[in-house]
């Protein structure tokens, strides 16, 4: 064969080549072309094999060409390639069913803590109660002095409160907001008010240096010890169920005069257990304190103590949360596990 014939051969071939990566559309073919004619055992290959049978005079320009070929086949097949990437997203694009089910998206929800202030609320707005706020920063007169702590009382330790300076604390008891509400408006009051308190303890399973408590206030003509002990156990009733019983117990507090502390029954032993984990085997579980609101309390507020009487009281929301659902540890509260919160 002349020198002619074997390159017109070549352009032959490269002419075929081009044509069939053209028709190249089905999905696997593009590959299939470029084992048939780049491959390592594929026709371009096999033309360069013959290259050292041609007479020494037809070999460089046969080279040449066949070289050239190489590289613009390649150069095709790559473009091809790239299209085809191209059409495939496109596809993938417009085949988007937004009828299917999306990722699911996690939601959220309150935390036990205040879904339990709200059904607290819930309960008491059934019996009058209104919700009352206080600043959880506070000075003197509203957290000790106008509730019945003059300067020399014990509960003024600073051991025993968070102080910001001399005469400004972090509040230890939702206490002061009693005297806020009274000073701004007159009798009758019926508040509830829960919120964060604040004490230097040593975090353990049943202490923390922060919590939360719900303070209580009744104020009127005539309001009575029956009252506080009616409206307590129709509450503790209400949230913790009905077979629960409640029992007062005499305590002092500052603030109130006669003062008790509330307790209701144990749920685990009723008991029965001297060893009972919950109540320790007395068969009661201390809630809070109450009693009816000191005389010295009213008239520190501008109140007619001769008129008026009223009760408070102040209980422990996580104490509540940890006896209703059986909770064993505070810190579990306040570690913001999702695993443990998502039970609530
Ligand atoms: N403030 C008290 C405490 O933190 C609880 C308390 C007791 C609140 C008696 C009251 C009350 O309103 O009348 O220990």
């Amino acid at each position: 064969m002349s020198n002619i014939e074997n390159i017109e051969r070549l352009e032959e071939f490269h002419k075929q080549a081009l044509e069939e990566l053209r028709e190249a559309v089905q999905p696997d073919s593009l590959e299939q072309w470029r084992i048939r004619y780049l491959g390592s055992h594929g026709e371009v290959k096999a033309l360069m094999q013959r290259l050292k049978d041609l007479p020494p005079d037809e070999k460089p320009a046969f080279g040449k060409r066949i070289n050239e070929i190489k590289q613009e086949l390649t150069r095709e097949f790559q473009k091809a390639k790239g299209r085809r990437a191209d059409v495939e997203t496109t596809a993938r694009k417009k085949s988007f069913d937004m009828t299917l089910p999306g990722a699911p998206v996690a939601i959220g929800h309150k935390h036990i803590i205040t879904q339990t202030i709200e059904e607290i609320a819930e309960i008491f707005a059934r019996m009058g109660f209104t919700v009352a706020y206080g600043p959880e920063v506070e000075d003197e007169w509203h957290i000790f002095d106008a509730l019945n702590m003059p300067a020399s009382h014990p509960a003024r330790d600073p051991l025993d409160s968070f102080y910001i300076t001399e005469t400004v604390i972090l509040r230890s008891e939702t206490s002061n907001v009693q005297i806020r509400v009274m000073e701004s408006q007159d009798p009758p009051v019926r508040i509830i008010s829960p919120g964060r308190v604040y004490r230097p303890d040593t975090v353990d399973a049943t202490h923390s240096f922060m919590f939360h408590q719900v303070e209580g206030l009744y104020v009127d003509e005539g309001v009575s010890m029956v009252d506080l002990k009616t409206h307590l156990d129709q509450f503790c009733k209400v949230y913790f169920g009905h077979e629960v019983a409640t029992r007062f117990r005499p305590h002092f507090f500052p603030f109130t005069e006669p003062s008790a502390e509330v307790d209701i029954s144990c749920h685990l032993c009723a008991g029965d257990r001297e060893d009972c984990p919950i109540c320790k085997g007395t068969g009661w579980i201390e809630l809070g304190g109450c009693g009816m609101v000191d005389p010295n309390v009213l008239e520190a507020v501008g109140y007619d103590a001769e008129k008026y009487t009223g009760y408070a009281f102040g209980f422990g929301i996580e104490r509540m949360v940890m006896r209703k659902y059986n909770i064993p540890d505070i810190r579990l509260l306040f570690e913001n596990d999702v695993r443990f919160l998502r039970q609530f």
